[in-house]
């Protein structure tokens, strides 16, 4: 279905406007009314072609909004025009197109735009889009929207949380997303509908950030099941100081979690972490000798020449700040004092030996996630976090915008990709 676009007709700018009063004045001082008739022609034929790559159409605009999402350089992009106009206002300039893009989370506006100081602007657009402010914050941090500069070429984007009623069904696990033999796993759908896989072979640690309830715990039950259909029958040892249910539920190899101290009150079993550490440390160490020997570099060669069945050990560690001030606050002759040192010596030595590790957080500050781990958890999935100083050290400026129930934004090194984790129902 198309429409004729009249909007075309309207005079967009101070020019078009001025040749049309010249074109009236023409017609009724000097009776003129072919040359007014052809100034007319000619300012409106010249508006119309220069603006038509911009419309993707000529006089018919398309009454159906087709997604936008799988708009490429090839295809024409289709403009909203109220958005469009919205934000002409805002910014005061005709220089600006908007469409509009929807994913399960998210409203996402896609600004075409020359030059525009956006950020300048945020509070204005936000009060206009009916954007409420969050309370107890100030100025740009009181915008809870996600705006990316760089969005594609000539665009930027702003990624406008939808109502929690809105995000329809959850992400589904997708297995077929897997290969066998690939130490591989899947963790959610980027808003594009891609799958986020994070692929071991190449990133060894992965940071799992996120305030209560954003799905951290979520994020470890599909890494986990993703392990198990590698086909390469990972080792799992879970720390979950929190003894958080589903982790508990997870088969594995070793689970530390809680203890009774002397005066027979539960707390985190700080010592059974020491050992699980190194004891992992010195099975790395002993791998590390034996693939030097057979001449590999590593475990994944070492599988290929030597032995396909040495398996790839996962350790996941829920709640990092809890070893961290454990460690900090222990005597000084207490061996958890080195905890945190053992924790990055595995984590250095697990690129070579396997050693997958996820560390999860609640509030990622500088000072309980040493730089020591922080270069060695190159892959971060940054779930919504607390504030602007949680997100920048968890290393995606942003993140405390996303809505909860696993929204996420994943670094790859330099690259993001930004979705939503994948849910696996507790009773299936
Ligand atoms: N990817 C997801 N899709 C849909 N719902 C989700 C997703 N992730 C989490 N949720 C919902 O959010 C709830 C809280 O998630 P989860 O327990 O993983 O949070 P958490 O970050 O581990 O919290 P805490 O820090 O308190 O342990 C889950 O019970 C689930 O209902
Ligand atoms: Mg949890």
């Amino acid at each position: 279905m198309t429409t004729f676009d009249w909007n075309i007709f309207y005079p967009r700018n101070l020019l078009e406007g001025l040749t049309l009063l010249l074109a009236a004045a023409i017609w009724s001082f000097f009776g003129l009314l072919y040359t007014a008739l052809m100034l007319t022609v000619i300012s409106y034929s010249f508006w119309i072609s220069a603006t038509r790559f911009q419309r993707g159409y000529w006089f018919f605009k398309p009454t159906t909004r087709p997604a936008t999402r799988s708009t490429t350089a090839g295809n024409p992009v289709n403009f909203d025009k109220d958005l469009t106009q919205l934000y002409r206002d805002v910014f005061n300039t005709e220089k600006v197109m908007v469409s509009l893009d929807h994913a399960s989370q998210y409203d996402i506006h896609i600004i075409w735009h020359d030059d525009l100081n956006i950020t300048a602007r945020l509070g204005t657009l936000a009060r206009r889009l009916g954007i409420e402010s969050l309370p107890g914050k100030k100025g740009q941090e009181a915008i809870p929207v996600i705006f990316f500069e760089v969005w594609k070429a000539g665009c930027s984007a702003l990624l406008i949380k939808k109502k929690p009623d809105n995000w329809g069904e959850p992400v589904r696990f997708k297995p077929e997303t897997l290969t066998k033999g690939k130490p591989r796993a899947y963790i959610g759908d980027t808003i594009n509908g891609d799958p986020i896989i994070i692929d071991h072979a190449l990133e060894h640690g992965a940071g799992v950030f996120g305030t209560s309830g954003s799905g951290k715990t979520e994020v470890f039950v599909v890494h986990h099941a993703s392990m198990q259909l590698t086909g390469l029958n990972p080792e799992m040892h879970i720390i979950d100081l929190k003894g958080t249910p589903q982790l508990r539920r997870l088969s594995n190899d070793s689970y530390i979690s809680t203890t009774t101290d002397e005066q027979g009150e539960t707390v985190a079993d700080m010592h059974g972490v020491y050992e699980l550490l190194q004891a992992l440390n010195n099975r790395l160490a002993e791998r590390m000798t034996r693939y030097t020997q057979a001449d590999c570099d590593n475990i994944w060669q070492y599988r290929k020449k030597v032995d396909n069945k040495e398996r790839p050990i996962c350790l996941y560690v829920d709640e990092l700040a809890v070893l961290s001030r454990a460690a900090k606050t222990a005597r000084k002759d207490d061996p958890i004092t080195n905890i945190m040192a053992q924790l990055a010596s595995l984590a250095q030595l697990g690129r070579s030996g396997g050693l997958i590790l996820l560390v999860g957080m609640q509030h990622p500050i500088a000072t309980d996630l040493p730089t020591t781990i922080r270069n060695q958890i190159m892959t971060r999935i940054v779930l919504a976090v607390a504030d602007a100083d949680a997100a920048s050290v968890a290393g995606i400026p942003g993140a405390q915008n996303q809505p909860m129930q696993g929204a996420m934004m994943v670094k790859h090194g330099n690259r993001v990709q930004i979705g939503r984790g994948a849910y696996i129902p507790a009773n299936t």
